[in-house]
This record gives C-alpha cells, sequence and structure tokens, in this order.
C-alpha cells in the first residue's frame, strides 16, 4: 500500500474516532497527547508512558462518554499513522524496514475498531500499535524492535555466581550493557513468525545498526530460547540455532512465570509434557553482539522485500 493511501485511511479512521471520543475537555488534543506520550527518556522502552499522558486520558474517560478514552486512543494510533506516513523519519528508514515498517503502518490504517479492550493506556498491545505508529518500535520481519534498551545486569547472577563470571565476561566483550535492540513478539505480526520472518529480523537489525551506531547488539527473552526446545518442539530450533550458531550467547533467566503460559497455549504437546510432569517451561535470554550479526548478515542471502 502507497504512503498516501495509508494517510487516507487512518484520516477515515481518526475522523471516526474523534467523533465517538465526543468532545475533548479544554484544552485536551490528540496531538498533546501524542506529544506527551513519545516525551520518553534514552532507555524508556517502548511500555513507558509519562504521567502527563495517562492524566490526558483519564481526564478524557472522566468527562466522555462510555468508549470515550478508547475511541480517543484509537484516534491517537490513527493521527500518529498519518504523523509517520507525512513526516521526515519515514524517509530515512533502511529498505527492508521501511518495507516491513509500512506494512504494518498499512495493516493498522485499516484497523477502525473502536471498542477493542486492547485500546488501554495499560495494554501491551496498545504499547505496541502505538509504539509502531510512532517508531518508538520498528518492524522488522517476524518481530518488534525497541532501541531504547539495555540487558538487565542482575540476569547475569540468574544462573548462580560460576556462571556469573563467563556472562560478565561475554557483556563486556560485547561492549557493555547498554544500548541493545530488544526484540519483541507482537500477536499482530504472526503471520511473519517463521525463519524467514526471523531471518529478516536480524537483517533488519543489521540495517538499523547503520541508523543507530551507538547500539551494542540485540536481545530477546523468551521460553522458546529454552535448550530443551529445541528436542520438544524440533521446529522451532532454527529461533536458537541461527544466533547461536553465528556467535550469539543465551544465558538462564528464570523457571516458570509468564514462559509458562505463553509456551502451553498454543502447543497441545507441550500442554501434555507439562501436564505429565516431563517438561517446566523456563526464560532464557538470547544476546548478539552486532559484529557477529552483521557478519551473519553478510555471509547470508537478503530476504525478499515484503509487499506492503
Ligand atoms: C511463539 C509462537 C507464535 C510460535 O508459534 P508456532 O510457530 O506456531 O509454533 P508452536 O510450537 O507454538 O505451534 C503450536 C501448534 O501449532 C501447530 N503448528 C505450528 N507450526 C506448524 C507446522 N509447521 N505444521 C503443522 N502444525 C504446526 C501445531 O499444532 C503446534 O502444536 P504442537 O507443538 O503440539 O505440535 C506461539 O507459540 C505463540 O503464539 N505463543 C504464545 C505467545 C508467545 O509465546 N509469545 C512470545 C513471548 S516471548
Amino acid at each position: 500500500m502507497d504512503l498516501p493511501v495509508i494517510r487516507e485511511r487512518a484520516g477515515s479512521v481518526l475522523a471516526l474516532a474523534l467523533k465517538r471520543a465526543g468532545t475533548l475537555p479544554d484544552g485536551i488534543t490528540v496531538d498533546g497527547f501524542i506529544a506527551a506520550a513519545t516525551n520518553v527518556g534514552d532507555f524508556d522502552d517502548y511500555k513507558v508512558f509519562p504521567e502527563q499522558a495517562h492524566q490526558i486520558v483519564k481526564q478524557v474517560a472522566a468527562a466522555g462518554e462510555e468508549g470515550a478514552a478508547r475511541a480517543f486512543l484509537r484516534a491517537a494510533i490513527a493521527q500518529s499513522v498519518i504523523n509517520a506516513v507525512t513526516g521526515e523519519h519515514i524517509k530515512q528508514l533502511p529498505p527492508l524496514v521501511f518495507a516491513y515498517h509500512t506494512r504494518q503502518l498499512a495493516r493498522i490504517s485499516e484497523d477502525h475498531e473502536l471498542d477493542s479492550e486492547w485500546l488501554n493506556l495499560g495494554h501491551d498491545l496498545f504499547h505496541k500499535e502505538f509504539g509502531i505508529a510512532t517508531f518508538r518500535l520498528y518492524a522488522a520481519g517476524a518481530q518488534l524492535v525497541d532501541r531504547r534498551c539495555g540487558v538487565p545486569r542482575s540476569y547475569m547472577f540468574k544462573d548462580g555466581v560460576a556462571k556469573s563470571v563467563p556472562h560478565l565476561a561475554t557483556m563486556m566483550k560485547l561492549g557493555g550493557f547498554r544500548p541493545y535492540f530488544q526484540i519483541h513478539t507482537h500477536s499482530f505480526m504472526l503471520d511473519l513468525f517463521n525463519e524467514p520472518g526471523w531471518e529478516a529480523c536480524y537483517q533488519g537489525c543489521v540495517e538499523l545498526y547503520g541508523l543507530y551506531p551507538e547500539v551494542l547488539g540485540m536481545f530477546g527473552a523468551s521460553w522458546f530460547y529454552d535448550p530443551a526446545v529445541v528436542q520438544i518442539s524440533p521446529r522451532l530450533s532454527y529461533l536458537q540455532s541461527t544466533p547461536l550458531n553465528n556467535g550469539a550467547h543465551a544465558m538462564y533467566v528464570q523457571t516458570g512465570g509468564d514462559a509458562i503460559n505463553n509456551s502451553l497455549s498454543t502447543s497441545p504437546s507441550r500442554r501434555k509434557l507439562y501436564d505429565e510432569g516431563n517438561y517446566m517451561p523456563k526464560s532464557y535470554l538470547l544476546v548478539w553482539g552486532k559484529e557477529e550479526q552483521r557478519a551473519w548478515a553478510a555471509r547470508t542471502l537478503p530476504p525478499t522485500l515484503p509487499l506492503a
């Protein structure tokens, strides 16, 4: 979809959403919310929304009818998409990220649902959709890339003192704990969750190092980085084998927690192993240094650009 078409569609959604939001309280505007919500520090990840943004939404909710705040947040996403496709930043995006990001902006511009329960400042889906629309997150293949992140130092010690020594040495060799790109799965982008989609993510990170040369590498944390997953769900082994065979490092984070629901919710076979006591989901962090990731990209065929 061309940028002018995305703009036009987002404009229709904006008009619809503003109508539903009703008369806004004095001094409250969608542009004001966007400015407040994107006024973040160098290491505020995509989930951080300043207090002023929360206050604006509270005022809209208090003054409007049922659903006014959700419609206001939909309007904020739509206006951000318009800003994205008409602004300067999109022109600076490297080709692969431009193609994948535009594809997500096109998808968002077609979403005119005003009552989605995730249209809520506390919801991860809102954080991700708003993050894409405002370039707080970049879409790169199967993943979203957050540039304002660091590897938590506490993770070095999760697997005991003995393992902390090589983990710390790894981080020192990579140049320190921040800044890194952190990658995230988005449930509205699962059509890209496959091996080519992940390779496009890594290639997208390599492109983004050009825009953000200070970034030291990429990291993610998930149950699918658990070495046990290679045996029990070999279909997913590419998620760890591509990075780990090309210079990435894995570190244990924790047993259970969110990993249980994330790992078991879609897979009857993992659920069965868990119920039988033969599998307990664990989270691992995977960190891939910039130079190693670049070397992998140089050895790998570039992905085909997606159609927006
Ligand atoms: C991460 C996720 C997207 C991976 O999905 P996936 O590539 O379809 O892989 P899964 O192993 O989860 O597949 C689940 C089921 O889909 C089916 N399936 C997946 N890929 C298939 C394929 N290529 N052929 C046939 N069936 C397939 C199978 O029935 C499989 O169940 P099984 O494991 O019992 O065989 C998915 O597990 C998910 O949405 N999890 C919840 C959210 C989450 O974990 N997010 C990441 C947080 S870090």
